[in-house]
């Protein structure tokens, strides 16, 4: 949800500044700007669209400037509000939500200064101008400003005639960091990566000041904060497409290593803490949002059935404003490939407070929710750069699944080889390139379900998902039971339907459905591991995958359809990395 970078040192700050924009980008990409002061001229350039469209003025002199991509949360995607914001002598780049914002508006117009945007943003730039003229320090200006403001916010903050970069965070990351004779700002560690560099995360309510000499932390009372830097190295640069035309294709091939690398076998945790917080747990509550939360849906169902440990899955969003009941004995899960999905965090924090321990599952390393959780396991995805999540998905089951085989190991019971998914990924992948196939009766569709019982329908609200992102064609993950109370009479001929069955005790009950929606037209897509299901009737077109336990097929079932989704978009032009009105970190509620 919009990125931040700023630079101070010894190069050319525009280009800097683009390059690091263009590695936020998965963060928002309505529009883009750039503030650059070259002695007392600052100069302030916006784009709408892409951060490529600022390309033009990588020219620009100045050794100090702050960058913005944006993802709109007030006033609509425009060059008008686009960041940086100035007022005064001031410019800001934010993100977050400056939830007061309306009311310091009004005090601000009632001093008679005049606003140009629609953006809480552009308040922060006012607050902070009308401190700088008292303080006449930009430091003291930022935090007397910071105060005023409730809700969200990662700023960096120029002002004319001043060498230094102001940076203050609440709930929304910022990670700051030092060179030789330069200091960085940035949402995220790719924008910031070059081997040696020193990088400091931001904590809650702390500010920081970046100057050409270094860059100190200062606490929510200005007192100067001591920290051991984090090295960074070239492993954290952002990866590149490779052979692939695009990022998201590129990482569903990447899920067996992801798998692999996410695994966690019960012989790795024996004796750890996660064994130990696992083993006290009477209860699961997973909270997370979107395809996390169907990994959830997934460990939820093979949690139950495998386990018997009863598990509730909780959109986090909704968790955070329900007041939740946690019983004694309960063990949250929070779920989360970036570690910074605000809803995520505020409802892992919820839990702790109710006495629960938290494990956080995540991709990112120091992410927020690593900080906060009891325990962190952390899967191993690598990057993930198109926004629609794939691989991270695969990632999180492995690592769920690897929890239950620990529990497993603990109560004696016969679990599955988890080692063998990598394998079985890959040949799911080699099985899915048919899928390519399907697209062209998708392209008319006036809506498209995915049916499922049990773990298969997990997968399916996963693959609706999926296609909703990035084909912007209607989708609902369906309960193939339910269908005929009341959604049935949606569907036609012009309603393809994508049927999974994995679970041999759920044939004849899945295939009901298919029944029901064949007879009203519709074309039935089916992707399954039991061979004779392929040569029905109602059949247009099947993706025979592997076997494996149903309870943890999703697995495997799932990349069919992340494919489906993938071949859709691109028949119907649209990019499937960046999918409109999406961002990839959600760090506002
Ligand atoms: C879907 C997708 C989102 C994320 C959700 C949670 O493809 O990427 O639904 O899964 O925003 O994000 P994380 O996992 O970072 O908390």
């Amino acid at each position: 949800m919009c990125g931040i970078v700023g630079y101070i040192g010894k190069k050319r700050a525009a280009p800097v500044l683009i390059d690091g924009l263009k590695k936020l980008e998965y963060r928002g990409y309505d529009s883009a700007g750039i503030a650059v002061m070259d002695g007392d001229n600052m100069m302030v350039i916006k784009r709408c669209g892409r951060v490529a469209a600022l390309d033009e003025v990588r020219g620009l002199s100045g050794t100090i400037g702050i960058g913005h991509t944006r993802w709109a949360t007030h006033g609509t995607p425009s060059e008008r509000n686009a960041h940086p914001h100035c007022y005064g002598r001031i410019a800001v780049v934010h993100n977050g939500i400056i939830e007061n914002a309306a009311r310091l508006r009004a005090t601000c117009e009632a001093r008679g200064e005049v606003f140009v945007s629609d953006t809480d943003s552009e308040v922060a730039a006012h607050i902070i101008a009308h401190y700088f003229e008292t303080k006449n320090d930009l430091l003291l200006a930022v935090h007397c400003a910071a105060k005023e403001f409730s809700g969200s916010f990662a700023l960096a903050v120029l002002a004319v005639g001043e060498d230094e970069i102001v940076c203050a965070r609440r709930a929304s990351p910022l990670i700051v960091a030092e060179g030789e004779g330069e200091g960085l700002v940035a949402s995220d560690i790719p924008a910031l990566a070059a081997k040696g560099r020193r990088a400091y995360v931001l904590e809650d309510g702390e500010l920081a000041r970046l100057t050409r000499e270094k860059v100190q932390i200062f606490d929510a009372d200005l007192a100067l904060r001591l920290r051991e830097p984090y090295i960074l190295n070239e492993t954290e640069l952002s990866p590149g497409k490779g052979r692939y035309a695009h990022f998201m294709r590129k990482e569903i091939e990447e899920i067996p290593d992801a798998v692999r690398n996410s695994l966690f076998l019960p012989d790795m945790a024996r004796n750890s803490r996660v064994c130990d917080v696992l083993c006290h747990a009477y209860y699961f509550d997973i909270v997370a949002c979107g395809t996390a939360y169907h990994s959830g849906l997934c460990f939820a169902c093979a949690a139950e059935r495998l386990l018997r440990v009863p598990t509730r899955v909780h959109i986090a969003s909704e968790y955070r404003y329900t007041d939740p009941i946690v019983p004694r004995g309960t063990l949250t899960i929070a779920v989360s490939q970036s570690g910074e999905t605000a809803d995520t965090l505020a409802a892992a924090r919820l839990a702790r407070e109710r006495a629960s321990s938290v494990i956080a599952v995540t991709n990112v390393a120091r992410s927020s929710i690593s900080r906060l959780a009891d325990v962190t396991v952390l899967t191993g995805a690598g990057r993930e750069v198109a926004v629609a999540a794939t691989k991270s998905f695969q990632a999180q089951l492995a690592t769920l699944y690897s929890l239950l085989a620990v529990l497993a190991k603990q109560k004696n019971i016969p679990f599955f080889p988890l080692e063998n998914f990598s394998d079985l990924t890959k040949e799911t992948i080699q099985k899915s390139e048919c899928i390519a196939g399907w697209s062209s009766y998708f392209l008319d569709a006036r809506s498209v379900f995915f049916l499922g019982r049990g773990a298969d329908r997990c997968a399916a609200m996963e693959g609706s998902l999926k296609l909703k992102e990035i084909t912007y064609l209607p989708s609902e993950g369906y309960a193939a039971g339910e269908l005929k109370h009341g959604t049935l009479a949606l569907v036609d001929s012009r309603t393809p339907v994508v049927a999974i069955i994995t679970d041999p005790r759920l044939i004849d009950k899945t295939m009901n459905a298919v029944h029901e929606v064949y007879a009203r037209g519709a074309k039935v897509f089916l992707v399954t591991c039991f061979p004779e299901l392929c040569a029905q009737k109602e059949v247009a077109a099947s993706v025979l995958i592997p076997a494996c336990d149903p309870e943890l097929s999703p697995m495997l079932s799932v990349i069919p359809l992340q494919l489906l989704a993938y071949h859709v978009a691109l028949a119907l032009g649209n990019d499937p990395d960046k999918p409109r009105n999406l961002a990839k970190s959600v760090t506002v509620e």
